[in-house]
């Protein structure tokens, strides 16, 4: 059985995680699975928007510790690093990203979350870096995505504790944008993919492309990304459609150019 599913909805391709017995937990092969599956939809331009998304009870239920267990250190850390190309791919993609949590999102789960652009998450949902209950710390951005999406109290809070929280404590700090209940979950994800496929791809993934970098950067660099790749939008055809639909009052049909 494949560790991912891909299947495409219209524009919008919803990824799911498809190890339900083992709660989705993050092994090798399922890491190598989703660098390429994001190969492929990077090469797709018919794909807008991505949702990514957990087969059963859980969205994943972190990396596979009955795979961990035997590395030595040098495994280790070429774990994290693996873990760590697969969701730089994933955060990568110029097509939106939007994880759908189902269920539990611990440990290697809920920074797989964190690499995607938002997270929408089933009111049952249950996010957490139990990490340090294993004798381990998080291995796949828990230290950094999460401290960025959250701020640092409450990345340590959940870090250093272990403990989980659930969605609607999620929603109230930040780690994700909106919940819904279970059986809406999927659709909504795939709904704002499918507005995010009305929009001007050109715009979108540059609009992406200048929130990524500028988060690294010192304001003054990150306000000069912004200002080139405004100038560079202006030069590309659904500009020109964009304003002349809204001049003329009709709907845009972005080429895509
Ligand atoms: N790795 C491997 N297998 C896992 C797993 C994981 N992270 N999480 C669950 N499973 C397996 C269980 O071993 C069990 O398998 P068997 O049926 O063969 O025994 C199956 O999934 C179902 O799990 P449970 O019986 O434990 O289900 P539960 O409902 O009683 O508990 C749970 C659910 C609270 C999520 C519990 O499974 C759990 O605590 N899982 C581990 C969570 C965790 O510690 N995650 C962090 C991993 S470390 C990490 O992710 C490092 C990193 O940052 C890269």
């Amino acid at each position: 059985m494949e560790p991912i599913r891909c299947e495409h909805r219209g524009p919008v391709a919803v990824l799911t995680l498809n190890r339900p017995e083992a709660l989705n937990a993050l092994n090798r092969a399922t890491l190598e699975a989703l660098r390429g599956c994001c190969a492929q939809l990077a090469a797709d331009h018919s794909v807008r928007a991505v949702v990514l998304t957990g087969e059963g009870r859980a969205f994943a239920a972190g990396a596979d510790i009955a795979e961990m267990r035997g590395h030595s250190p040098a495994d280790a850390t070429a774990f994290s690093r693996l873990g760590h190309a697969a969701l730089a791919d994933l955060e990568g993609l110029a097509a939106p990203t939007i994880a759908a949590v189902n269920g539990y999102a611990l440990g290697g789960g809920c920074e797989l979350a964190c690499a995607c652009d938002w997270i929408y998450a089933s009111q049952r949902a249950r996010f957490g870096q139990p990490e340090v209950k294993l004798g381990v710390i998080p291995g796949f951005g828990g230290t950094s995505r999460l401290v960025r999406r959250v701020g640092v109290a409450w990345a340590k809070e959940l870090v250093l504790s272990g403990e989980p929280v659930d969605a609607e404590t999620a929603l109230r700090i930040g780690l994700v944008n909106r919940t819904f209940p279970p059986e809406a979950l999927l659709d909504a994800a795939v709904k704002a993919g499918e507005t995010i496929a009305a929009r001007s791809a050109v715009a979108v993934a540059a609009a992406k492309r200048v929130i990524q970098e500028g988060q690294g950067a010192d304001l003054h660099v990150a306000h000069a990304l912004e200002q080139e790749a405004f100038g560079l939008v202006s030069a590309r055809e659904d500009r020109a459609e964009g304003m002349d639909a809204f001049l003329e009052k009709r709907d845009p049909k972005f080429p895509g150019r």
